[in-house]
């Protein structure tokens, strides 16, 4: 664990060592701890302090395990990420976490896994997908189905042009805007239909509210059993360990301490936003 002192409260520093604009207004920022490793599992998050400002969550998306450094990438949106789009390479900011259970390994390995994420929900999965890259073997079939707005929109280029090479990605944008684009142009919901997967294949789906919504009853249509479907939910939060209440869950569970990935048999469906 990342704290201080042991009180979850308090971060611990991490300076920003680089910088990366994805988008017109998403930044990868890489963060190196001072003084500190910390060990995350593929789908934890950390809440990001800075200073004078605030914090709130964003996922870990670089590669787990113990680390001094990790990745994160951040959309300005409000409050917090437009003031950490401002800083720069140097700047110290607050990291409290790993946070949150991730993803259940023991449940996912030795299957085929069906991720399906639109946006930012990429970086939700980032983590995992990573994990699979190197620990392929413990994973049958990888597919990754992502769409953005934009072929402008689309994140993470090189992380997915380095997963191509050992799992089924395919890409879709909504519109093109008349830039070069030689991927699908529709829903990346529409690839439920479109590509045969594996039957018994395990689905992840992490994206914007009614992206997951699609995706989740296309399956059920399908006839995909609600314990093959995993969701990653965002909600907003405070406290990030279960004290608050800010991020509870109609079924009694916190998104912050026992998510934010769910398997949608124990989820009420009108929490899948
Ligand atoms: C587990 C988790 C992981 C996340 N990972 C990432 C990530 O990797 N990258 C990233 O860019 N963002 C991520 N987010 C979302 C991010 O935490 C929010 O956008 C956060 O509000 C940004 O803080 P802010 O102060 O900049 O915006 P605020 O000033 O708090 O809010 C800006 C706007 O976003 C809305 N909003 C705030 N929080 C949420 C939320 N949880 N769901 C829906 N709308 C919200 C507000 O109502 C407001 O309209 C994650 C959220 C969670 C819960
Ligand atoms: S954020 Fe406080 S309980 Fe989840």
């Amino acid at each position: 664990m990342l704290y201080s002192n042991d009180n979850p409260f308090i971060p611990k520093l991490g300076r920003i060592i680089n910088i990366v604009n994805e988008t017109r207004d998403i930044k990868t920022f890489t963060i190196e701890l001072i003084n500190q490793e910390m060990e995350f599992y593929p789908g934890q998050f950390v809440m990001i302090t800075v200073f004078g400002y605030g914090e709130a969550p964003f996922a870990i998306a670089s590669k787990p395990g113990k680390t001094r450094i990790i990745e994160i990438s951040v959309r300005s949106v409000g409050d917090v990420s437009n003031a950490l789009h401002k800083l720069g390479i140097g700047s110290v900011v607050g990291v409290r976490g790993p946070l949150g259970r991730g993803f259940p390994l023991n449940e996912l390995e030795d299957r085929d896994i069906v991720v399906i994420a639109g946006g930012t929900g990429l970086l939700g999965v980032s983590s995992l997908l990573w994990y699979a890259y190197f620990n392929k073997d413990m994973f049958n079939n990888i597919y990754l189905f992502y769409g953005a707005r934009t072929p402008r929109d689309i994140i993470k280029k090189n992380d997915i042009n380095e997963w191509r090479k050992k799992f089924h990605v395919y890409l879709s944008v909504d519109r093109t805007d008349g830039l070069p684009w030689d991927g699908y142009v529709g829903f990346v919901t529409d690839f439920i239909d479109l590509v045969e997967v594996p039957r018994e294949s395990l689905y992840i789906i992490c994206g914007p509210p009614m992206m997951m919504k699609v995706a989740y009853k296309k399956l059920v249509n399908k006839g995909v059993d609600l314990a093959h479907i995993y969701v990653s939910l965002e909600r907003h939060m405070k406290c990030g360990i279960g004290k608050c209440g800010r991020c509870l869950l109609s079924n009694g569970l916190y998104v912050c301490k026992d998510g934010p990935i769910f398997r949608c048999d124990i989820l009420p469906e009108r929490e899948i936003e």
